[in-house]
């Protein structure tokens, strides 16, 4: 292989709105113990009425850019965007991030593909810089949640936060020690009925009756969710290792999808890796889909506990159901 995909650098960005376990005591049938218990989570953050996708994006990928010391934002020559509640339906909130950073003639388009969305989307850009065709790729992973929560559910309304997730991805000699080592993305459709936004697609369209029903808000089977997330994400990790021949005792970091700490530990325990090293940051920013993974990245990268050369393994899991893994010296 000529060329390999390295992370040259992350971003994040959360909007200023804190909103914490008390808080939603006063909006819903909950409490502070049975949210951290269950969950993990204390915080999350919500935009305020000015803000969409596209902004918490654009401010994420400032933030990438500032933290690289070789990209800048002319170099990037194609533009992914994951994510499950774009600006509008259509067009792309890649291509509106597009005429934000002023970048013409390069290819942005989104990916949906629930929490997963990011570790498809570096999936993708690892292809197109391996196969030579891009050399410097904008990942972004960015959810504004907050927007479909279903006030009357409590199983799922403490859950889910806003935030966007950046990653500027380059090409590198093929000798470089930082590069992405190898990634699988997959789906089994089976079970898309457990996890959805129901209406607002062309299966059920926008009307009065929908919006009555509560049908444009994220419907989930939490604990059929749970159990297969956990299978899934701990599955297809151990099969990327055993085919790249490393043990989970080189791994130094994973940074798994923020839904909940339970399928964190779950996930370490059954692919015995200590706690200590899997990356947590849900108690901050609870479930932002497939912002996730970069904000977390983010988050370790600034507290020096990811540094270069690091064995990192990403992988996540969400509505499709997708999950994947990316395994990379950071
Ligand atoms: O990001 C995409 C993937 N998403 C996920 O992976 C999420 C997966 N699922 C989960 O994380 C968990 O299933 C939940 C956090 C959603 C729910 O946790 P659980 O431990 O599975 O709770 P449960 O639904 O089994 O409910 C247990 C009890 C019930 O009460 P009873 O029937 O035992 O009396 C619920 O009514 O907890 C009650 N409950 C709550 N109590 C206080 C459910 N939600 C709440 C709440 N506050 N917010």
């Amino acid at each position: 292989m000529k060329y390999r995909a390295m992370i040259d650098s992350v971003g994040h960005y959360v909007p200023k709105k804190i909103v914490n376990n008390f808080d939603l005591e006063k909006k819903t049938d909950t409490n502070d113990e049975w949210i951290k218990t269950r969950t993990g989570m204390f915080e999350r953050h919500y935009v305020d009425d000015t803000e969409a996708a596209s902004d918490l994006a654009f401010k994420a990928t400032e933030n990438a850019i500032y933290s690289s010391n070789t990209t800048t934002k002319q170099d990037i020559d194609m533009i992914i965007v994951a994510t499950v509640t774009s600006d509008h339906p259509f067009p792309a909130t890649a291509c509106i991030l597009q005429k934000r950073l002023g970048l013409k003639d390069i290819p942005a388009f989104d990916i949906c593909a629930g929490c997963s969305g990011f570790i498809y989307a570096l999936d993708i850009a690892k292809q197109y810089i391996e196969n030579g065709i891009a050399k410097t790729i904008l990942v972004v992973g960015v959810e504004i949640l907050s927007q479909l929560i279903n006030w009357a559910d409590r199983g799922t309304n403490i859950l889910f936060g806003d935030g966007a997730g950046a990653a500027i991805i380059t090409r590198t000699p093929s000798n470089c020690i930082s590069h992405i080592i190898d990634s699988k993305i997959t789906a089994d459709g089976t079970d898309w009925e457990l996890l959805l936004q129901v209406a607002g697609g062309s299966r059920i369209p926008a009307s009065p009756d929908s919006i009555r029903k509560n049908a444009h808000t994220i419907y989930m089977e939490g604990n059929k969710i749970f159990k297969l997330a956990v299978r899934a994400m701990s599955g297809v990790t151990a099969e990327v290792l055993k085919r790249n021949n490393v043990s989970t005792k080189d791994i130094d970091w994973v940074v798994p999808h923020q839904a909940n700490l339970r399928i964190i530990e779950s996930v370490a325990e059954k692919l015995n890796i200590p706690m200590s090293r899997m990356i947590v940051t849900i108690d901050k920013f609870a479930n932002t889909s497939s912002a996730s993974v970069p904000i977390t990245i983010s988050v370790a990268l600034k507290q020096n506990m990811i540094k270069r050369g690091d064995m990192v393994v990403l992988t996540a899991f969400g509505a499709g159901l997708t999950f994947g893994t990316v395994l990379l010296r950071y």
